[in-house]
């Protein structure tokens, strides 16, 4: 039974399993959902299988050694029994934690020169866009990095024209930070500090 990870009140995020690659195989296929996901484009099954044993892995905080070294709070979350990871969103209405994902939204560890940050990453079926869902999905995970985990702010690495997850980002409370590049493309890194 995977766990569940949160809950909101239309979702549920609960860690991915293995059972879990047809999903993401069909949502990494759709070039319009990976346009602007790291170097952009549509993902072949076996890349979607690829991502979908880094976030198995996630759920055992196994993360090898030159990954440990290069992104510092993945060695403090490692000592902590509170997951960090990516995450399968999947809607309330099923059968809770066996539904399938409509989507993933989790944190993950950043080295943005020099500046170790943790990412709130948001992702969702075509089908399953503009109801709010990404919003409500991201906020939650937001919320739990900073009650959770304490980190002192989280961060959005967003392609510059990717305009509604710049708005998801916004509707999180972040502010555009900085200009970076990702995977050669043009990124922005939008921020939001932990509420006092
Ligand atoms: C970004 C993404 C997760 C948003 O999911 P979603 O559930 O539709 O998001 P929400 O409904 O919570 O909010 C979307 C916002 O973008 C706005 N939006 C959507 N399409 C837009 C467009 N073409 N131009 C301007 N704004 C747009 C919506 O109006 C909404 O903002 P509002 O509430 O202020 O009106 C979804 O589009 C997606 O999966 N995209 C592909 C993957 C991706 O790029 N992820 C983000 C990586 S940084």
């Amino acid at each position: 039974m995977p766990q569940v990870v949160l809950e909101t009140e239309r979702l549920v995020l609960r860690q991915f399993t293995p059972d879990d690659l047809d999903a993401l195989a069909e949502l990494y296929a759709d070039e319009q959902v990976m346009r602007y996901i790291g170097a952009g484009g549509a993902r072949t099954r076996e890349e979607a299988a690829r991502s979908l044993a880094a976030y198995l892995a996630d759920n055992q905080k196994l993360w090898a050694e030159d990954v440990l070294k290069r992104l510092p709070p993945l060695q403090y979350v490692q000592r902590t029994p509170a997951p960090f990871g990516i995450w399968a969103i999947t809607l309330r209405d099923g059968p809770a934690a066996e539904a399938q994902p409509i989507g993933r939204c989790g944190l993950r560890a950043w080295d943005i020169d020099g500046s170790a940050e943790a990412e709130v990453g948001y992702v969702l079926a075509r089908r399953f866009w503009g109801r709010g869902y990404a919003t409500e999905a991201a906020r939650a995970v937001r919320d739990f990095a900073f009650r959770v985990h304490e980190f002192p702010r989280v961060i959005s690495v967003i392609h510059r024209d990717n305009v509604p997850c710049k708005r998801v980002a916004a509707k999180l409370g972040m502010t555009h930070l900085r200009d970076w590049e990702n995977h050669g493309q043009p990124v922005e890194i939008h921020a939001v500090e932990a509420p006092r």
